[in-house]
């Protein structure tokens, strides 16, 4: 396993790109099953995550092709089961099922298990197609999903669940008959994905509201689509700009999605602005001071950044609270940071954090993706070497980090562990 060396304490000076979005380039890619014809997707990042959908997609009968950068795919003799050793290395291959139903009637999905931060289960994906006429078994570990022609429905989902929202969406765009979805997902990679169904001329509105309505089209064509920046990613970098008290231009930075991070940074005492090229970050004037954030659905705080935020507060004056309201389990970080001096004091599902002089390099162990990029941004600013263990998480969610980072001035390299 690979480890990631960092030698702290150097602002980061420069210009930085963002990669394409993972968690918008994943439904893109299984949405590929849909369209008949060749779809042309560009500004693909290239990380384990899109790896193995790539791998899914060739199991289910899809011709791939990815260049590092653009992924070419037609779909050939189309197969229905997603096997359990593929699905149990990431979640969102559960996508695959929407596809397949609309097209095939049948899917057999292995159950994805829950991962580090919760049990992560799909009943509000099944439950939104049981009423467009799915029926569902669970046959040792896997669910397997037939339907005679999914039909549209009124889906009102008890939570605006992201991968849910995706899920039906795939489905509906071509269902018999119309759809809606209340209390639908409102994040910018749920809008991405129906933007590219709709450029493979499905017809649905609301995207990006809490009411999203689908008109069902008897097929899709095929389409050239760039999958849009990852703002997850830039929010990443904009903590690493203030935490190292250095200067960065965040490239291709997808300003306004991030405008619930922006609000609480400026809170803190980070200077953003939109430049010629991207938005330049670096703290206003030296402190920072801590926030209460809690997690929330788009457009409020993402839980995607609660980590890195985190981090953020562990060097601030004062203190600040975290609330994570989305996944059950998303503080393993805290420990980690605890053992580079952190103060945080943990109360069931909030955080107390009080701002530190400095974090001191410790060998730290990354857990799940976010958490992953919150220790590295930790071993930036902190004094002295942090090795970060098992970054095949931060792999999963970043591509070229090290790159990236050492191209700013950062110390940090790659090792076997
Ligand atoms: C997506 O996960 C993202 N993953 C996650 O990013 C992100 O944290 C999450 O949305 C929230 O924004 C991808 O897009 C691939 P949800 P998803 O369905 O779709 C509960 C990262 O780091 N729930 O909105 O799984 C669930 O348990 C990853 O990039 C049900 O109870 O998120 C969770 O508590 C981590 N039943 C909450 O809803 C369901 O049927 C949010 O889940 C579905 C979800």
């Amino acid at each position: 396993m690979d480890k990631l060396v960092i030698e702290g304490g150097v602002p980061l000076h420069g210009p930085i790109r963002v990669s394409g979005s993972k968690n918008a380039a994943l439904p893109i890619l299984l949405a590929c099953i849909l369209p008949q014809g060749q779809v042309n997707l560009t500004n693909v990042p290239r990380l384990r995550d899109i790896h193995t959908t790539l791998k899914l997609l060739d199991i289910l009968g899809c011709e791939t092709s990815f260049d590092g950068n653009n992924v070419t795919s037609t779909v050939c003799d189309l197969k229905v089961e997603a096997p359990y050793d593929l699905v149990k290395t990431m979640r969102a291959s559960v996508l695959c099922l929407g596809p397949l139903l609309a097209l095939k009637g049948e899917a057999k999905v292995a159950l994805p298990g829950g991962c580090a931060i919760g049990a992560r289960p799909v009943d509000l994906h099944l439950t939104a197609f049981e009423q467009m006429g799915a029926t569902f078994d669970l046959d040792s570990g896997y669910i397997h999903g037939r339907c005679d022609k999914l039909k549209g429905a009124h889906i009102h989902f008890d939570f605006p669940t992201v991968g849910g929202t995706e899920n039906v969406l795939m489905a509906a765009s071509i269902a018999e008959g119309d759809s809606i979805i209340e209390n639908a997902a409102r994040e910018p990679e749920v809008v991405d994905l129906a933007n590219f169904l709709n450029a493979c001329g499905a017809k649905i509105t609301g995207h990006g509201t809490s009411l999203i309505k689908v008109e069902g089209v008897s097929s899709l064509h095929g389409c050239d689509y760039k999958i849009m920046p990852d703002r997850i990613e830039a929010g990443t970098y904009m903590v690493a700009a203030a935490m190292t008290d250095g200067d960065l231009l965040i490239e291709d930075c997808p300003f306004l999605e991030l405008d619930s991070v922006v609000y609480k940074l400026e809170q803190m005492g980070v200077f953003m602005q939109e430049e010629e090229g991207g938005v330049r970050v670096r703290r206003k004037n030296g402190n920072l001071i801590g926030v209460d954030i809690t997690t929330q659905p788009f457009p409020g705080f993402p839980t995607d950044m609660q980590a890195q935020l985190m981090t953020l507060m562990c060097l601030a004056d004062g203190a600040g609270t975290i609330e994570e309201k989305i996944f059950e389990n998303r503080f393993m970080h805290v420990q980690e940071l605890m053992r580079m001096g952190a103060d945080i004091k943990l109360k069931g599902r909030t955080a107390m954090v009080r701002g530190v002089e400095r974090l001191t390099g410790a060998p730290v162990m990354a857990s799940d993706l976010r958490a992953s990029a919150s220790l590295v941004v930790a071993g930036l600013a902190a004094s002295g070497r942090t090795d970060v263990q098992r970054i095949y998480h931060l792999d999963r969610g970043y591509e070229k980090l090290e790159d990236k980072l050492s191209a700013v001035g950062a110390r940090i390299w790659r090792e076997k562990e």
